[in-house]
């Protein structure tokens, strides 16, 4: 007669389990051999073919700018760096991934980047209709041709700037006022932004601190939202509708929240009926049609995607001018003869900030040295593809270095490590676009290009040529003039700086 005995009463408890142990190892092991053998052929950091914990690691250390910019020179442009994550490190194929016709799409990783889950933003939207569409309701605002008073912002940004330091950190030789100029860089872009996408500035500068703590809760969150991108079920865990209360909120008392109440109110007051059409940033939004959260979503992005960036170039700029004699004495002097000669406003116009060769040559090598974004942003494909020569399976996670790309002396020549405006000033037509294609890098491309590329510049522009004619800057710590954390965005401290009138020996 057959056994009617149950599985649980043949095989005993511990054995059980035991035995559901060694399935679920068999199980991993296999997993990761299969993983490993399907990028077998990609050289790399021996334990980056085995688990993700050498990419999580070097997130979490804020060193992954020069990890990945090593591994590369290690391994060749194309090196494996996590079962299913290849990084890039050839100038002409990350162009080629993220063009517009490009067979690749932004990868999963991008879901980390949403403000307000589970609601996608131009910052975490992959490719398609849907991003396309987004995008060309936001141009016509971004390009500045739809916005009234656009310049003028900037520039009341910047006079605002100039009087902070004129009334509390303008040094003499009676009176020592040192200035972290990393934070009030800061609270100058905050302000600016603000205006250009809110119609009303924060007040950083009037308030001279952090305001709601944003910028100090930013910066502590992104190097835990840079390692959680990485690991795909911890975000769809996070963003879950159980963990809701996690996210910042609008009724938060600090960081984003308070910002995102802002948004909310000035997004509001523009879709009650017959509300007036603003000719600014947000006008331009909601005629060209973009909804009500979406509008709320794309004016946070303008203060997340706009602020520190333009900051970091800035402090860049101002940090590798200043200590370099000749470069700054030669830029000061540039400035100084435009002015001689009537040849600028106050404040100097864009157009006219692009007719300094040098300065623009600085701006350059400030955006090469350390972009301000500097994350793997990577793209993945459904077919398979050849980069650098080599099969990538699809499905496959392609980051970028952006210091293998910023650095590269086949392109930039054998000193490409030194912050070098004559590189641009002396190059034959030809390798100079050759390195303008490159530092494109710096603000993405393609279907993902920055938006607020032309901001920024304009900013740019007139922040330096503004500070540099007025104001006499050295830097205090020089065994460490200023504190960088590359956790894929680059965050900047302790610059600190004694500011001085020009020529006041008072
Ligand atoms: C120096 C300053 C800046 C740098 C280096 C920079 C860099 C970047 C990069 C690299 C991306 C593309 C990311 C990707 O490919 O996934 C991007 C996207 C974006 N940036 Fe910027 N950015 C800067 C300033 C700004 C400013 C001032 C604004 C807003 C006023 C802005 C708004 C945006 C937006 C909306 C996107 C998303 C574009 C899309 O996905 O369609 N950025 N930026």
């Amino acid at each position: 007669m057959p056994s009617l005995l149950t599985f649980s009463e043949t095989v005993s408890r511990p054995a059980f389990w035991g035995l559901v142990a060694c399935l679920f190892t068999v199980h991993i092991a296999i997993s990761r051999v299969r993983g490993w053998y399907r990028l077998r052929h990609i050289k790399g950091p021996w334990s980056a073919a085995w688990t993700d914990l050498w990419l999580i690691s070097k997130t979490r250390q804020g060193s992954l700018f020069e990890d990945l910019g090593d591994v590369c020179k290690q391994y060749g442009s194309i090196a494996r760096i996590a079962p299913n994550y290849i990084v890039c490190g050839d100038a002409e194929e990350v162009r080629r991934m993220w063009g517009v016709r490009s067979q690749f799409d932004r990868a999963p990783w991008y879901k980390g980047f949403r403000l307000d889950p589970p609601r996608d933003c131009t910052l975490s939207m992959r490719g398609g209709d849907v991003h396309a569409m987004l995008r060309s309701k936001l141009a016509p605002g971004y390009s500045g041709k739809d916005v009234e008073g656009l310049h003028e912002s900037i520039d009341a940004g910047i006079a605002r700037f100039i009087t902070l330091i004129e009334d509390k950190y303008l040094s003499t030789t009676t009176k020592y006022r040192p200035v972290d100029f990393a934070r009030k860089a800061q609270y100058m872009t905050l302000d600016i932004i603000s205006k250009i996408a809110f119609g009303e500035s924060f007040g950083f500068m009037d308030r001279d601190e952090d305001l709601y703590d944003y910028i100090s809760t930013v910066e502590s969150s992104i190097p835990m939202m840079q390692m959680v991108a990485l690991i795909p079920w911890l975000i769809n865990l996070l963003q879950s509708f159980f963990c809701k209360a996690l996210m910042p909120s609008e009724r938060d008392a600090v960081g984003l929240g308070p910002i995102m109440a802002i948004a909310k109110r000035v997004v509001g007051q523009r879709y009650i009926p017959n509300a007036v059409d603003r000719k600014d940033m947000l006008g331009s939004f909601v005629r060209h049609g973009l909804g009500q959260q979406e509008a709320e979503g794309e004016s946070l992005v303008q203060i997340i995607a706009g602020s520190d960036t333009t900051a970091t170039v800035l402090r860049t700029v101002m940090v590798h001018v200043v200590t370099n004699p000749t470069i700054y004495m030669r830029l000061q002097a540039e400035i100084d003869s435009a002015v001689a000669g009537q040849l600028v406003s106050t404040p100097i116009t864009d157009l006219k900030a692009k007719e300094l060769p040098l300065l623009q040559a600085c701006i350059k090598e400030g955006f090469r040295m350390w972009p301000p974004i500097s994350g793997i942003m990577p793209r993945i494909s459904d077919r398979d593809a050849v980069i650098c020569g080599i099969r990538i399976p699809a499905g496959t996670n392609v980051a970028w270095s952006a210091r293998a790309v910023m650095r590269s002396e086949s392109v930039f020549g054998i000193d490409a490590d030194v912050f070098l405006p004559d590189r641009w000033l002396r190059a034959n037509e030809n390798q100079r676009q050759v390195m303008e294609n490159t530092i494109d890098l710096c603000f993405g491309q393609g279907r993902w290009g920055c938006l607020g590329r032309p901001i920024a510049c304009i900013e740019l522009n007139k922040m330096i040529v503004e500070l540099l004619r007025r104001f006499d800057f050295s830097v205090i710590n020089m065994e460490r003039p200023i504190r960088n954390s590359f956790f894929g965005v680059l965050i900047q401290s302790e610059l600190n700086m004694r500011i001085s009138r020009r020529d006041d020996l008072t």
